[in-house]
């Protein structure tokens, strides 16, 4: 079993660049099929939820080339299906916006539904009363939704939460919808931003994407789109973090401060310096950090995508910190990784009360999901001795060449094919 080995105590420092959004890229690609139209997407990171989703677009018919990954071209003329198969969809929960893509361009999409997965039930509830509202027919049967509309039409939609999925699913389908849709409460978060100008290059008319307020105007074609994925700010969050718990100096290139603001607020508020660059983010970290309370939230609050990595870096921060977690409810399994590693930890529903210990000593762990793995390999870092983290296939779902980046960085780390 393959497995990353990190000889942790070293103090992280120089400059490293940030990769392209897994979750901007995911529905850039789904996108393509509202187009018969080739669509040209650059800077995908190739982590395997990408690789997932290049594979799904070919099963449904798209053409897909890659010029050795620098730019993804997806062309959806002749659709062979309109189906996202169960053995796709339960790897990758994302497969779940093929559906708003198929039904608003073809009238017809059938996929599976996703089930829950590690950190929670997650339901897909809000998309389908979303596609209800857009005048498509939902049935449920042996595991399959399917929607059906011989043609959308605009309607106001009010999402019972800000789901950032549901948002994008709803948008890409009302692009092609009769009239105007209203998305109330929509999700805030910077890949939607990325999205609509994806789809206004398309000739989308999308506005409001970014605020709580997204309002689209249906047309009755799109053209091609060609476009570069905004950089990955979990990705980017993780690497300043790599830096803070080793008390290290990082500038993370290819950062937008913009879209890191509550993570940033957080580690300054836990004494680690902040440089907010153009084009740049900087840590520069002394080996003492306070205990400060997290709480995450839809953006612009706390990521859940960076709550355990931020709870790695409390459990070595001097007092205790709360970290609440409110998006997902089963997304505390890194903390008994964690505590296998000395932190002290302790769970009480939602909340993770974390007492800070001077040093973490290294132990074999095991990942649970993408972002508690990488959790891990943070500890790991600042942990005495040797750490193996198992199960990291979790990882590569999302991170790419994270040894590589970190090793540059000076860490000791590295993949271990067993
Ligand atoms: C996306 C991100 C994921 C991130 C999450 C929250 C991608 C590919 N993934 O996931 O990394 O952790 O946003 O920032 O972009 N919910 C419902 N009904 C629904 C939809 C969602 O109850 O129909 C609930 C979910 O169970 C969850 C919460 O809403 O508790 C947030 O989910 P959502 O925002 O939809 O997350 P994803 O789009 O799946």
């Amino acid at each position: 079993m393959t497995k990353i080995v990190v000889r942790g105590g070293r103090r992280l420092g120089g400059r490293v660049a940030v990769g392209g959004s897994k979750n901007a890229g995911l529905p850039l690609l789904f996108a393509a099929l509202l187009t018969p139209e080739r669509c040209t997407i650059r800077g995908l990171p190739r982590v395997a939820d990408i690789l997932t989703t290049l594979h799904l677009l070919q099963k449904i018919g798209c053409l897909v080339g890659d010029d050795a990954f620098e730019a993804i071209m997806v062309e959806a003329r002749d659709l062979t299906s309109a189906e996202a198969p169960y053995e796709l969809v339960k790897t990758m929960r994302a497969s779940f916006l093929t559906l708003g893509p198929l039904v608003a361009r073809t009238g017809y999409g059938r996929v599976a539904t996703p089930g829950g997965c590690a950190i929670g039930s997650r339901p897909v509830d809000i998309h389908l009363a979303g596609l209800e509202r857009l005048g498509a027919t939902i049935r449920q049967a042996h595991g399959y939704v399917e929607a059906e509309a011989p043609r959308l039409r605009g309607a106001r939609i009010t999402l019972d939460f800000p789901s950032v999925g549901a948002t994008e699913n709803l948008m890409m389908a009302a692009t092609l919808a009769d009239g105007v849709t209203e998305i109330e409460n929509a999700a805030c978060e910077p890949e939607i931003e990325d999205l609509a100008a994806a789809l206004v290059k398309m000739g989308a008319r999308v506005a409001g994407a970014g605020s709580t307020l997204v309002t689209v105007e249906g047309v009755r074609e799109l053209g091609a789109f060609d476009h570069t994925v905004i950089p990955d700010r979990i990705e980017a969050g993780t690497l300043l973090i790599a830096g803070a718990i080793t008390g290290g100096d990082v500038t993370v290139d290819g950062a937008r401060a913009e879209h890191l603001d509550a993570l940033l607020a957080k580690l300054e508020e836990a004494g680690v310096g902040v440089e907010r660059g153009v084009g740049a983010v900087g840590v520069r970290a002394g080996a003492c950090r306070r205990a400060t309370d997290v709480r995450t939230a839809p953006h612009p609050g706390f990521p859940t995508d960076l709550q355990a990595q931020f709870m790695a870096l409390m459990t070595t921060a001097e007092g205790r910190s709360m970290i609440t977690e409110t998006i997902f409810e089963n997304r505390f399994m890194h903390v008994q990784e964690l505590v296998r590693m000395g932190a002290d930890i302790r769970v009480d529903g939602k909340t993770a009360l974390v007492r800070g210990v001077p040093r973490l000593s290294g132990a074999p762990v095991m990942a649970t999901d993408l972002r508690a793995s990488v959790c891990l390999v943070l500890a790991a870092l600042a942990a005495q001795n040797t750490s193996e983290i198992a199960r990291v296939y979790h990882l590569d779902r999302g991170y790419e060449r994270l040894e590589a980046k970190l090793s540059s960085l000076g860490a000791d780390v590295e993949r271990v094919r067993g």
